[in-house]
């Protein structure tokens, strides 16, 4: 069991509030024409919303249960049928396609501890596209503010689930606790500086063709979150 497993039932009102980053993955899909490889595609929250704009998108995720919840969405949204989902590890996706636009949305990435499992997971994302193809996936970086903040806090970030942070800067690992009734799940996100995910992105095969800092399509200026468009180089 994985433990997404653990928090799929509540995964979505969890997240209910992070809505700003679809309509910027939905627009690169339309503009790729598909299919779309969503490479730690969860519940479908940005995968659903893709293949309802009519784009086919094939979907992979090591847990089960997130793809269970997918797929019930994808049946409810009556887009069932252009919603591949295969249990699998992102780093080596059961994926024989190659398509036109490979994306890894809402920090996936940062669930690979090590800079030589981030190298794997963006090498396998490359092995993914056709000539010209793009990945498109968004991280971040904590800023000293948000660590201040919330370190070591349960704050309540849906009714009844809470959320605690915990920051080690030595690691750059984030220990993230969720909460919803009995049960707590914590998992490990393990960040990278723009530059130094730029230099994994070179040496994987990527030419990077924009860093935005937000979904809005700004230029990434430091903020805490970067939105990579890449091209295999
Ligand atoms: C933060 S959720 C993102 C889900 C979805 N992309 C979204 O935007 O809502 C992270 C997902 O990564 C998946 N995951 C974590 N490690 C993985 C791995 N090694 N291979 C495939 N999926 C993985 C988890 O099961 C979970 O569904």
């Amino acid at each position: 069991m994985t433990l997404y497993d653990r928090i799929a039932a509540f995964y979505d009102p969890w997240s209910r509030s992070v809505v700003e980053d679809v309509g910027f993955y939905v627009d690169h899909a339309l503009e790729a024409g598909g299919p779309v490889v969503e490479l730690a595609v969860g519940t479908g929250r940005i995968a659903i919303p893709i293949a309802q704009a009519g784009i086919s998108v094939i979907g992979v995720d090591s847990s089960p249960e997130m793809l269970a919840v997918a797929r019930a969405g994808a049946e409810a949204a009556g887009v069932a049928d252009r919603l591949d989902l295969r249990v699998g590890d992102l780093r080596e996706p059961p994926v024989t396609e190659r398509v036109p636009l490979a994306i890894c949305p809402f920090r996936s990435l940062l669930h690979m501890e090590t800079e030589a499992e981030k190298l794997q997971a963006l090498r396998a994302a490359r092995a993914l596209l056709e000539r010209d193809g793009r990945f498109v996936f968004d991280v971040f970086a904590p800023s000293r503010e948000d660590i201040e903040d919330t370190h070591d806090r349960w704050l309540e970030r849906e009714p009844g689930i809470f959320e605690r942070a915990v920051w080690d800067e030595g690691s750059r690992t984030l220990s993230l606790s969720v909460r919803s009734g009995e049960d707590t799940v914590t998992f490990g996100l393990h960040w990278l500086s723009a530059p130094e995910w730029s230099r994994l992105l070179d040496v994987a095969g990527f030419e990077v063709e924009e860093l935005f800092g937000w979904f809005d399509r700004r230029p990434y200026g430091g903020e805490e979150d970067m939105i990579f468009v890449c091209r295999g180089s």
